[in-house]
């Protein structure tokens, strides 16, 4: 027998051995089954009605008042097929309302037209961005595809929840039922006004719509009426989650992960071409047609913080910095799949400097991080913090604690749960009466995964490391969210 022939038969015999030891079977039917992350992405069924929350840890501190909105997706599965990606699932808007010490939950589904046919014919079949869909979809316009799942916004007495590639749909803030899709001017209707908008400290509020390498610069007054809308073209088209802005100035963050060809889902759109380097467009809010041009290297990123500006006119903002787009294309799609490995190393909180000589550069500061927030009272003004989530690391997805980031000292303040728990994005809420930058709590909702229940901490900002003021614990587990707004 030749040696090759003999190895080969060798090894297929020590693999059959392998595959029947009970070990082997064990740990083959522990990858098949859910992973302990898989609540992240578990189906909601319906809505789910307001709630108390049993308080589990240390008293809720005076002042501490109002409502934490969150959005993000709720139900992925239906028995005639199914959403593969993260982003696809029905949006769910969530209300965590803090009241006389005391906490309740509740959360509504967006009663949105992909929502109400797919639970008449039991299917997933609207294109998303990485769901393919099928010919069972009824788009007629973009707000048919709407899954209003990514973020939310207050106006007035309703919170609006938003996505990217189309309109607001506003719901009633105060028992989430769904109203309407938004539409700020009627020639505008179903334009994309995407899921991050930045808001100046007089309440002008500030967002974008893509559709290739065009442009709308979305411009609303404090009581969310349209002040402006503007086209602006763009040197790239570029897949943008986000951008962000000084007081002066927008600032438009391009990756090189940019459109190759019209096709679905969404994101196959794009190919990611470190080559090119990411290229950042700062615009003069006072004159969208003077624009400067950055030039960084290539990093991937959804989100970046608020971005500031001195005296000399550098700009700085920070981003959760990735090195590539698995996660985003490959990751994401495990996450609903509930079992597997993740791809995609986790992004990283990083510093941008813009100089007035043109000049550009990205600092790393080494720690993973998402969803970096900063104090709304400094939005576009000078800043010493950033929170974020922390704690994920290749291998296991998603957060497990939080740490807020002083770029005065490059220093990390920050609290881990540990594997038990996934935390979600933290808001920060002023304490009343008070006006320093950490003087606010960090409220943010954490899936218990041992209890097998959702949770709501707070945390002093001054304080991350010592662990949340207060925990309330619910009866039931909700999926994560993606983000949420404090309305006090
Ligand atoms: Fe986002």
């Amino acid at each position: 027998m030749l040696a090759s022939r003999r190895s080969f038969l060798m090894g297929a015999a020590a693999l059959s051995a392998a595959v029947a030891t009970p070990e082997t079977v064990r740990a083959m039917a522990a990858m098949q089954a859910s992973a302990d992350w898989s609540l992240a992405t578990v189906d909601l069924e319906g809505d789910v009605a307001r709630r108390v929350m049993r308080r589990v840890q240390g008293r809720a501190p005076a002042g501490l008042e109002g409502a934490l909105f969150r959005n993000g997706p709720g139900k992925f599965r239906r028995p005639g097929g199914s959403a593969t990606h993260w982003f696809d699932g029905d949006g769910l808007m969530r209300a965590f309302r803090v009241r006389d010490g005391q906490a309740t939950l509740e959360a509504r589904f967006a009663d949105t037209p992909k929502r109400r046919w797919e639970t008449e014919i039991g299917a997933v079949v609207t294109p998303g961005f990485g769901t393919a869909g099928d010919d069972r979809a009824r788009i007629g316009s973009p707000d048919d595809a709407n899954a209003a799942n990514t973020a939310v916004m207050t106006a007035g007495d309703e919170v609006w929840a938003l996505w990217e590639g189309g309109s607001p749909m506003a719901m009633d803030a105060s028992d989430l039922s769904t109203r309407r899709f938004v539409t700020l001017r009627d020639d505008l209707k179903g334009m994309p006004f995407q899921a991050h908008p930045r808001y100046d400290p007089d309440g002008t509020v500030w967002n974008i719509g893509l559709w290739g390498d065009r442009m709308i610069v979305w411009r609303l007054n404090a009581d969310r009426s349209l002040h402006t809308a503007q086209v602006v073209a763009l040197p790239r088209a570029s897949y943008m989650h986000d951008f962000t802005a000084t007081a002066r100035h927008l600032v438009i963050v391009m990756q090189p992960w940019v459109f190759e060809q019209h096709r679905m889902p969404y994101a196959s759109q794009f190919a990611w071409k470190p080559e090119l380097g990411t290229q950042v467009m700062v615009i003069d809010k006072a004159d969208l047609t003077r624009t400067r041009i950055f030039e960084l290297p290539a990093f991937s990123y959804f989100h970046l913080g608020d971005a500031w500006e001195d005296a000399s006119g550098t700009i700085r903002f920070d981003v959760a910095a990735g090195k590539d787009v698995q996660f985003a294309m490959e990751g994401a799609r495990v996450l609903v799949e509930g079992h597997g490995t993740v791809s995609g190393e986790p992004a990283q909180l990083s510093l941008v400097t813009l100089h007035t000589d043109g000049r550009a550069e990205m600092v790393s500061s080494g720690v993973a991080a998402e969803f970096p927030k900063s104090d709304p009272r400094r939005a576009g003004l000078a800043r010493r913090y950033s929170v974020h989530v922390a704690g994920e690391r290749g291998g296991r997805p998603l957060p497990t604690g939080l740490a807020v980031h002083d770029w005065e000292t490059g220093r990390s303040d920050g609290f881990d749960f540990g594997d038990g728990v996934i935390m979600e994005e933290a808001n920060w809420v002023p304490k009343p009466g008070r006006s320093g930058e950490a003087e606010a709590w960090l409220v943010a909702p954490a899936i218990n995964l041992r209890e097998g229940v959702t949770e709501l901490h707070a945390f002093d900002a001054a304080r991350v490391s010592d662990g949340p003021v207060v925990s309330w614990r619910a009866d039931i587990a909700l999926p994560a969210g993606f983000h949420g707004i404090w309305a006090g």
